[in-house]
């Protein structure tokens, strides 16, 4: 079905009862959560659910994350789940933190890109939460950019990506974490492994769980026909138009090589106002993990607003949360990485 124009929605009842509505009829809606925005259907409806592959241009064999407000929703699309995933639910969710668990048949295939596992979060955000138990269903939902390009954690942004190709965009604010959640699958009973680094760290995830490992694939480039453990890691990520080396140093070691190697019309992407470089256009985007997590997709998006050809970002401390927004940014770059 051809959409002609997509819906801006509020935060409001009525709104909420419109969004709901369209979902339970089989279309897509932008929805807000608090990691980045979604593009949400009913999880359950196979049609729905190829509408949002179409929109995104999405590969078909990348799954999509399901979100679900009740924990009772949980028992009914997945099987076998580990006592270790209900302890970790019970200390993250609602929250950035998405569980790979054996699915039910309930669950299409085209949802799980074919997978026999199914991602499962409860997002934290209220007005996520209100739509998925008034359209009754849970939601499957990627994250609601055009495939490749950086995430939208604003609803404008989604309404630029997405005018035309969905019913609706609701409105619910700026998000708040600014990056995607925390991907993990169970190794074993005991053993949680990270497939996407988010919000939740492996600090935190080790107040519950007594073995974690990051997956090889969050920092290092996948190799042509190596297999993966989570689709999503083999494809090109985040990339805005322009193009993107990351450079890994201080900021005075970060200035230098700018000024010696950057092109005319260049721009800097920096931690904040006292790094900018003197007559060079520079943009910030925060001085901690949880400030350069909130802002790096929109300085991204950002920086394509301004028509820049080029951009070199200094690298973020991988530390903590910061692992979130360095993974993001090796793969926006192309893992083009220079240490200074
Ligand atoms: O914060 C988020 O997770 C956002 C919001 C909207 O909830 N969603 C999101 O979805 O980032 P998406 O589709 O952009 O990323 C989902 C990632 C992909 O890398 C995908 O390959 C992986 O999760 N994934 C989903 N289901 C999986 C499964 N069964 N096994 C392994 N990886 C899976
Ligand atoms: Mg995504």
């Amino acid at each position: 079905m051809k959409i002609l124009e997509t819906k801006l929605l509020a935060d409001c009842a009525a709104d909420l009862m419109e969004a709901a509505r369209l979902l339970q009829n089989g279309q897509v809606v932008g929805i807000p959560t608090e990691t980045v925005y979604g593009l949400a259907a009913d999880a359950c409806n196979e049609q729905a659910v190829r509408q949002i592959f179409a929109a995104k241009g999405r590969p078909a064999d990348n799954p999509l994350i399901i979100h679900i407000a009740q924990l009772r929703q949980l028992q009914m699309i997945t099987k076998d789940v580990p006592k270790l995933a209900w302890a970790l639910a019970e200390r993250f969710w609602p929250g950035p933190l998405t569980m790979v668990l054996p699915k039910r048949s309930t669950v299409p295939d085209v949802t799980s890109g074919g997978l026999d596992t199914v991602g499962v979060r409860m997002p934290a955000h209220p007005v996520a939460q209100a739509l998925i138990l008034l359209s009754g269903s849970a939601l499957a939902a990627p994250s609601a950019n055009r495939s490749g390009y950086p995430s939208p954690t604003s609803a404008e942004h989604v309404m630029r990506d997405m005018q035309g190709k969905i019913a609706a965009v609701l409105d619910g604010g700026i998000c708040d974490v600014g990056v995607e959640s925390t991907v993990i699958a169970f190794d074993d009973s005991g053993t949680v492994r990270i497939l996407r680094p988010g919000y939740v760290t492996e600090q935190m995830l080790l107040e519950v769980a007594p073995h974690v490992i990051l997956d090889p694939a969050i920092l290092h480039q996948v190799g042509q026909g190596q297999t993966v453990r989570s689709p999503g890691m083999k494809y090109q990520h985040y990339s805005p138009r322009a193009h993107v080396t990351l450079v890994k140093g201080s900021c005075e070691a970060f200035a230098a090589y700018f000024l010696n190697h950057a092109e005319a019309g260049a721009y800097a992407l920096v931690y904040d106002d006292a790094d900018t470089i003197p007559g060079v256009p520079c943009l910030t985007y925060g001085t901690n993990g949880q400030e350069q997590a909130r802002q790096i997709f929109s300085k991204l998006r950002a920086l394509d607003d301004l028509g820049v050809e080029q951009v070199y970002v200094r690298a973020p401390d991988p530390d903590g949360i910061g692992l979130a927004v360095y993974n993001r940014l090796i793969r926006a770059a192309g893992f083009e990485v220079i240490q200074v």
